[in-house]
């Protein structure tokens, strides 16, 4: 049975993580002289992975954090600690370490589990400062802490300033993270360097999928491939994820592209048709407009087509969407979920002079 090479939903490394060759070097060159780094690029397309993947390819010692499941100092403390014992199989050293610290603590064994019940003002410096002599801190999805707690945020950026090492934060809240970094009043604003993480190249995602189908002796031509990457637009996540429902149809068939898009389509519309009727009619228009995937989403023969009565009425339907995380403005808007945008690309066509 041959196992399918296209992963989607974690973090990829080895042979499964394609190219960013140039992302690869920029981080281990801005660990290498102890800068601090922003990693920010929309919603999976690969922060975790190239982070995880350019620490572990130039050996660098780190404590990954994800701080979308923290709210405060003592979460902070508990996760950074829970990370740094697991580095350790001797429990006499993780007792020794955790004695040093003015915080109240419970541990476990097998597996080691350390229980914070109560921090003091200074822990989280104490022990970030001490953690960084030889860790790179990796704190995933940070924006969250600030939209939860300024004040926590303003607290990191006075400890990391003096930390040793590299610390790198990751984001996908594309206003949370200008506001922090970089606008002038911003918290962390000439922190660190800001990395602008892209789509994936065209030619090396190509590269990449062929070359996997030619491993597993699986049949694919170039062609289907280049309809893949039409199909969704190089995003890293959405063409893994094509890939894998792909190469699982081509196993048994040769099914041409098309076909794997409609399973994929008829396999979520339930919950598509769910998102869609849940939405005031103003905001359905404006998805279906947005299906188009035109430049211009102003334009009056948009707007006529789509039954909106004015542009205002169409800026208000957009930013709901965007506020509800279903579109993003990244210069122009666009729908987040790709394959929803098939879906409701469909139903324009067949919904097309009736009511939406
Ligand atoms: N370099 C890569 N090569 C191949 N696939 C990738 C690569 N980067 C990301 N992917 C695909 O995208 C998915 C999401 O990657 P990852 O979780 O690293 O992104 P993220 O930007 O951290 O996402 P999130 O916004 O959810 O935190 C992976 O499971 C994988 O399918
Ligand atoms: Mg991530």
């Amino acid at each position: 049975m041959v196992e399918n090479p296209f992963i989607f939903g974690k973090v990829v490394s080895g042979e499964h993580f394609c190219d960013r060759v140039e992302e690869l070097k920029q981080i281990k060159k801005l660990v290498g002289s102890r800068q601090h780094t922003v990693v920010i690029s929309p919603r999976r397309y690969g922060k975790t992975s190239l982070v995880i993947n350019a620490l572990e390819r130039s050996k660098t010692p780190f404590i990954y954090v994800d701080c979308s499941i923290l709210e405060d100092d003592k979460g902070i403390v508990a996760a950074v600690l829970n990370e740094y014992v697991k580095k350790f199989d001797n429990i006499a050293i993780v007792e020794k370490f955790l004695k040093r610290f003015d915080f109240t603590f419970s541990l476990s064994l097998n597996p080691v589990n350390v229980t914070v019940s109560h921090v003091k003002i200074d822990s989280l410096k104490t022990l970030l400062m001490e953690v960084s002599k030889n860790y790179v801190l990796v704190f995933d999805e940070f924006q969250d802490l600030y939209e939860k707690d300024k004040t926590l945020v303003n607290k990191m950026r006075s400890i990391i300033q003096f930390l040793d090492r590299s610390v790198i934060m990751l984001g996908s809240k594309r206003h949370l993270l200008d506001n922090m970094f970089l606008k002038p009043r911003g918290i962390f604003y000439n922190f660190g360097y800001a990395l602008h993480l892209e789509k994936i190249q065209r030619p090396e995602f190509k590269k990449f999928i062929i070359s996997w189908f030619n491993k597993t002796n699986v049949k694919t031509e170039a062609s289907d491939v280049e309809k893949i990457l039409d199909t969704t637009e190089c995003h890293p996540f959405f063409t893994q994820y094509f890939c894998h429902f792909f190469f699982e149809k081509r196993l048994s068939e040769k099914a041409p592209v098309e076909q794997t898009l409609q399973d994929i389509l008829q396999m979520n519309s339930a919950f598509y048709e769910e998102t869609y009727r849940s939405l005031p009619v103003g905001q359905r228009k404006a998805l279906l407009l947005l299906s188009y995937g035109k430049k211009e989403v102003y334009s009056a023969d948009l707007l006529e087509k789509f039954g909106i009565t004015s542009s205002q009425a169409l800026q208000k339907a957009l930013n709901a969407l965007v506020k509800k995380e279903i579109a993003d403005k990244n210069g122009t808007y666009h729908i987040l979920d790709l394959f929803f945008k098939h879906w409701l690309y469909g139903k324009t066509l067949k919904v097309a002079n009736q009511a939406v």
